[in-house]
């Protein structure tokens, strides 16, 4: 019987990323890095750093049923920033092992890793994790948990 991969969408969290004034590299990195898992990207967005425009999109992805949605941007302490608290808002039920894991992880990296307010939860069928927004701090948060959110997502789905 053939594998069917599960889908996922990457949302870039970034005001001047959605205005064109930056390019993201997060997305693009976090796509590369879920192909190479297996995980069949259907969809990538730039929103602004804005609670309306990430739970639209969050809620969007729990209603296509998309497997596993990575956000990347918006979880320090600048006050724009509020991918957490929109993510909390879509969420039926938080998963809080995740972002501690990639926390803990980090920590070994760089001490500021405890400054990502970082959250992940279940919306329907939908699993989404945040990440921070620059690519190295993706790549290495996600690479933390993306082993085990394979098995999370077998019982989940
Ligand atoms: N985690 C890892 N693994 N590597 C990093 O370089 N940067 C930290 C943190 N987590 C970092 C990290 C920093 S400096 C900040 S401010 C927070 O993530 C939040 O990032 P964000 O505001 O871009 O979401």
């Amino acid at each position: 019987a053939q594998k069917i991969a599960y889908t996922a969408v990457v949302i870039t969290v970034s005001d001047r990323g959605a205005a064109g004034e930056r390019e993201d590299a997060s997305g693009p990195a976090l796509v590369a890095l879920l192909a190479e898992r297996g995980y069949d990207v259907v969809r990538t967005a730039i929103v602004p750093d804005e609670r309306t425009d990430i739970e639209r999109e969050l809620r969007s992805c729990a209603e296509a049923d998309v497997a596993l949605v990575l956000t990347t941007g918006g979880t320090g302490f600048s006050p724009r920033d509020v991918t957490p608290e929109a993510t909390a808002a879509v969420c039926e039920r938080m998963a809080p092992g995740i972002p501690e894991a990639m926390r803990a992880a980090s920590m070994q990296i760089t001490d500021r890793a405890c400054l990502s307010r970082e959250a992940a939860g279940i919306c329907g069928r939908t699993l989404v994790v945040n990440l921070p927004g620059s690519p190295k701090a993706a790549l290495e948060n996600v690479s933390a948990v993306i082993g085990p959110i394979a098995h999370g997502l077998r019982i989940l789905r």
